[in-house]
């Protein structure tokens, strides 16, 4: 059957094949020094683009709490709205490694919640899980990963703590502070994660552990030492234009574009020069029948038939 209307590519007729980002590819990526690409995504449409324009990751992460539910912080995220848009981003994936973001409270109180907050993410189409935090969360990561559930740490700057570090505020600045993100690093290589989000801490800290662990480290707000580097998705896009951390680079100016287009629409439409021909369907125009096509059926006149 046709249609007028265009199907959109999913992952199984996009772009061509290249094997998909595994645990093993990730390790090998380090081992040959070769820089890792995180980006955080939240639904198919942006991961199919991401995924075709290579990126090696896609974090579903609790940042959607903030650019799509528009909180302030991350603490308001519930592990049915995790699977619900992990869901959504490994429909639109084909190569990247999709990584499910547990929230706040869906994995501290106990190691039971973890395993099967964790396996619904795992069942909504992640392939590993990220959980914030180092040795005080290492029994945890035991835990999952011995139920072969692959954990990615977080350590650093971990928004889950906003409140406990008094803020975004970088880590890692004075001696003791430290060795803390040091130490929790360690800790999670030795219990089992394949790989650790460095976030919001000095570069030569980041180098550090980056050159002390044999997984791999992904930076966002940590320099460019690190083993690959994340940035939230709608921060690279340049679509809040009152967000400019330090550490975002805005790779286009993506609220003016938006912007831009809905005035165009917006004016178009008032002036009614939207849609136009192009955009209009008609319906086919009645055949136009000559007398000499017309039969005489039990006196009636009917469109004769060839
Ligand atoms: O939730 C998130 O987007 C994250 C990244 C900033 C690493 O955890």
């Amino acid at each position: 059957m046709s249609s007028q209307f265009p199907v959109t590519p999913t992952a199984s007729n996009a772009s061509p094949k290249r094997p998909p980002v595994t645990l093993r590819t990730l390790a090998q990526m380090k081992r040959d020094g070769q820089r890792i690409t995180m980006l955080t995504g939240y639904d198919a449409t942006f991961a199919r683009l991401l995924d075709g324009a290579g990126i090696d990751m896609i974090l579903v992460g609790d940042s959607l709490g903030m650019v799509v539910k528009g909180e302030q912080n991350t603490l308001n995220v519930s592990i049915e709205q995790m699977a619900y848009h992990t869901s959504a981003v490994a429909k639109g994936v084909s190569r990247a490694h999709v990584v499910g973001d547990m929230p706040f409270m869906s994995y501290q109180s106990n190691d039971d919640d973890a395993l099967k907050n964790a396996a619904r993410l795992l069942q909504a189409g992640a392939s590993s899980v990220k959980l914030e935090g180092g040795a005080k969360i290492a029994k945890t990561v035991v835990r999952l990963v011995e139920a072969g559930i692959p954990v990615m740490g977080h350590v650093g700057l971990m928004p889950q703590s906003v409140h406990a570090m008094g803020g975004f505020v970088v880590q890692g600045k004075d001696p003791e502070s430290r060795q803390r993100v040091f130490d929790d690093a360690v800790a999670l290589q030795e219990a089992g994660a394949y790989a650790i989000v460095l976030e919001g801490i000095p570069e030569d800290l980041a180098r550090d552990i980056t050159d002390t662990l044999t997984i791999p480290t992904i930076g966002i707000g940590a320099g460019n030492c690190c083993d690959g580097q994340v940035l939230v998705l709608y921060d690279l896009l340049g679509l809040n234009p009152d967000f400019t951390p330090k550490f975002v680079k805005k790779y286009v100016d993506g609220a003016a574009v938006v912007q831009e287009a809905v005035r165009t629409y917006v004016d178009e439409v008032k002036r009614q020069v939207f849609p136009d021909d192009d955009h209009t369907f008609h319906a086919p125009k009645p055949k136009v029948v000559s007398k000499e096509s017309l039969t005489l059926v039990h006196g009636q006149k009917v469109v004769g038939h060839h």
